[in-house]
């Protein structure tokens, strides 16, 4: 569907706030996708147990049909509509870390459409922390389909004028809920089949969710392996998390390491952008110099506002500095792995 007009409204005082959740829930259970801020990243909500609802985030973003969607619950009653069984491991996994940035795959319900899910028997279920989401899972009383509010393999917003960029026309409402807090998508967890799996690491990391259910059994950590990911995840295609630049990853001790390392790329220097944490350049030239703080949640919640301006700046290349190869940030390595894989 085609809307003319979108429109950007703030949540900034009470009564901004509380317009913007009565507008967003009454688009919604008229069968409108609206993009809404969630923590993570921010969402094309509709409701879930609408079909023609669901079919028109597909169409928004122009995702393709076989990549199932997350349903975003506010309550232990919407939890119940969505998924068949709640086995003892969703529960303590649920109960350290919703509402938060972790979504479980379990059995769906006979309520839940197939649209939403792909067609499968299995439904991803995130209970979001962030205020405006939460507020508009009440008004509206139902559970919200929310893929990240991007065009299909576009990099993932996180502010709202990123949503604007992607989605103006093709939504009616996007609700400004500020920067999101955690910056990249939640971490997406198999319960279904056993041993427990990681589809999709995110902030969230294996030893949280280890020591958070220590009777679960999970699977050893191959995610490196982007195939095997792309079989079980329907979805988590490889460039899925692409800036329109080229993104590559390296490492340089000093100017003139970086400077072979663009060199070796052929685009000139003031066409690529650097983003660092500890190599900064000690040089100008550059399209733009992006310096993100070298703590994992800092960087997280920094990285995707930066490349968007590394795109804006009109960057053909981005080299981005290599992340540390510690657990924490897994998520980290897998999007910048995913985003430096994009374009072939
Ligand atoms: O943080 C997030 O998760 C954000 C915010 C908006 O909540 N949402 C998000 O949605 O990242 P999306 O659609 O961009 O990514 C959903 C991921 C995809 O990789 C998809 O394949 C996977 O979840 N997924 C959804 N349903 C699934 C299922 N039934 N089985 C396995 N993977 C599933
Ligand atoms: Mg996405």
């Amino acid at each position: 569907m085609s809307h003319r007009k979108t429109e950007l409204i703030p949540t900034n005082t009470k009564a901004a706030f509380e317009a913007a959740v009565e507008r967003a829930a009454a688009f919604v259970l008229q069968g409108h996708p609206v993009a809404l801020p969630t923590e993570t990243v921010y969402g094309l909500a509709a409701n879930a147990l609408s079909p023609e609802a669901v079919g028109r985030v597909y169409e928004a973003k122009g995702r393709p049909s076989n990549n199932p969607l997350i349903v975003h619950v506010g309550s232990w009653a919407m939890v119940e509509q969505c998924v068949e069984r709640f086995s003892p491991a969703a529960s303590s996994l649920a109960r350290a870390f919703w509402p938060g940035p972790l979504t479980l795959v379990l059995p769906k319900s006979e309520r839940i459409p197939p649209e939403v899910t792909a067609g499968g028997q299995t439904v991803a279920i995130r209970w979001p922390s962030h205020p405006v989401m939460q507020a508009v899972l009440k008004t509206a009383g139902v559970p919200l389909a929310a893929p990240s509010a991007n065009r299909s393999n576009g990099l993932s917003p996180t502010q709202a004028h990123h949503v604007l960029q992607q989605l103006d026309g093709r939504v009616p409402l996007i609700v400004d809920g500020g920067h999101a807090a955690v910056g990249i998508e939640s971490t997406v967890v198999d319960l279904v089949g056993r041993p427990a799996r990681v589809l999709r690491p995110g902030m969230i990391h294996r030893l949280s969710l280890q020591a958070a259910s220590p009777d679960l059994d999970w699977e050893a950590n191959e995610s490196l392996d982007r195939d095997e990911s792309v079989l079980r995840s329907p979805g988590q295609l490889k460039h899925h998390y692409a800036p329109k630049a080229r993104l590559v990853l390296g490492s340089w001790s000093d100017s003139g390491s970086l400077s072979r390392l663009v060199e070796a790329h052929k685009v000139p220097r003031r066409l690529t952008s650097v983003v660092a944490y500890e190599g900064i350049p000690d040089s100008g030239g550059w399209a733009r110099v992006a310096v993100i703080p070298h703590d994992v949640e800092a960087y997280a919640r920094a990285l995707f506002s930066e490349l968007h301006l590394c795109d804006e700046s009109g960057s053909e290349l981005i080299v981005v500095e290599a992340p540390p190869e510690t657990d924490e940030w897994e998520g980290i390595r897998d999007r910048l792995g995913r985003a430096a894989a994009g374009g072939d």
